[in-house]
């Protein structure tokens, strides 16, 4: 019998720990593929063909990926005879470096491999050795992991004090489970109401160009048994109109300090809408994609990706003359003021932003 796609890891180790193993997502939902990737190039070219996508996994797969690099290194160094911490930490930066390189927008990413180099050098700092270092890269990468799950439930938790039994909620792109390790962090409060009996039903924005709403989130929600529409992303203003929307949930990629959210191409749209009927508008948030070092959206760096998502990639012929010019980016910045609340694993943060940003961050500390 057919595994659910509910039942998979999005991101876990092999047995070993010698590669780390995703769903394809870019099969789905046709086929479900597991992949193990080993080198730098497998993981940074698995992220950037979005193979594991969404901020909290691909977090996941880039400190579980140094890991696996970094052990690669000792044993090369091993085999050689020759331990060292400096040729050691020298090639684990470029590594590091080098993975982080492979998409800009979403600070998970380069989140996720600093905590991973801290962890490095403080052990160094306490006099441990590169095999002991190893051990401790391991951990470090598990418990990123354990903690993502962790935190989207609590998100879930939050999230789910917003809304009531019955409520039409909808989301655009795919910050489901697939995106994170589990429980996703827009869908988190579904699926805790799903677990509740809250009977939520759930619109989907299908999210050009890459249609991870249609191809993603209907999926993993109708396979988890949740009530799920899927609507293309220019309906989303009729839904809501017609008072089926009590409440918009989607994730994240990167929050500025001042609450500028970047989330998927289209999510701005979404937020302006729904301000426009009255809807309230969440972002879902672990603390982990807060970047206090972004004070505002106009500096987070948005990711522009191959014309051909657009003009063919889904048809059986290309459908957009030869040679027109063509705009995609992957995300776009939601501003703040269309921003009902962000809710984070420590609580639902309202305006003003920064002020109770701030107070989240003194809580997580
Ligand atoms: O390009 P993607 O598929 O990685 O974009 C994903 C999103 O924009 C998600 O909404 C975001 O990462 C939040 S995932 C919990």
């Amino acid at each position: 019998m057919n595994k659910n796609i509910m039942e998979y890891e999005t991101v876990a180790l092999d047995d070993n720990d010698n590669s780390v193993i995703i769903i394809d997502q870019t099969r789905l939902p046709g086929k479900t593929q597991m992949i193990r990737l080993h080198t730098a190039q497998e993981i940074w070219d698995a992220i950037y063909l979005l193979k594991v996508r969404g901020a909290p996994a691909i977090g996941v797969a880039a400190a579980m990926g140094i890991y696996i690099l970094a052990k690669e290194i000792a044993r090369q160094q091993a085999e050689a005879g020759k331990i060292d911490f400096d040729c050691f930490y020298e090639k684990f930066k470029e590594q590091k470096d080098y993975l982080n390189s492979a998409r800009p927008t979403a600070v998970n990413l380069s989140w996720a491999l600093n905590r991973m180099e801290q962890v490095c050098v403080k052990a160094r700092e306490e006099g441990k050795t590169v095999p002991e270092i190893i051990e401790i890269l391991g951990r470090e990468a598990r418990e990123i992991k354990e903690e993502d799950i962790r935190v989207c439930k609590a998100i879930g938790e939050n999230g789910l004090s917003l809304v009531k039994p019955g409520d039409g909620i909808l989301t655009h792109c795919n910050a489901g489970q697939l995106a994170t390790c589990r429980y996703g962090t827009a869908t988190a409060p579904i699926y805790l109401g799903q677990e509740r009996g809250y009977h939520f039903r759930v619109f989907a924005d299908e999210t050009r160009p890459l249609l991870q709403g249609a191809r993603l989130t209907a999926y993993e929600l109708k396979s988890a048994g949740v009530d799920v529409t899927l609507i293309c992303d220019n309906m989303s203003a009729m839904v809501m109109k017609n008072g089926w929307v009590n409440a918009v949930f989607v994730g994240c990629d990167r929050v500025a300090a001042n609450g500028d959210t970047a989330n998927k191409i289209g999510t701005s749209v979404v937020a302006t809408v729904a301000k426009r009927y009255g809807v309230p508008f969440y972002v879902c948030a672990p603390m982990s994609t807060i970047d206090f070092n972004t004070p505002a959206g106009a500096e987070i760096e948005i990711e522009q990706r191959p014309a051909e998502e657009v003009t063919q990639m889904w048809y059986k012929e290309r459908m957009a003359p030869e040679g027109v010019k063509v705009f995609n980016p992957a995300f776009d910045v939601t501003d703040n003021e269309l921003i009902t609340a962000i809710v984070t694993e420590h609580g639902i943060a309202r305006a003003p932003f920064r002020e109770s940003l701030e107070k989240m961050r003194e809580k997580h500390l």
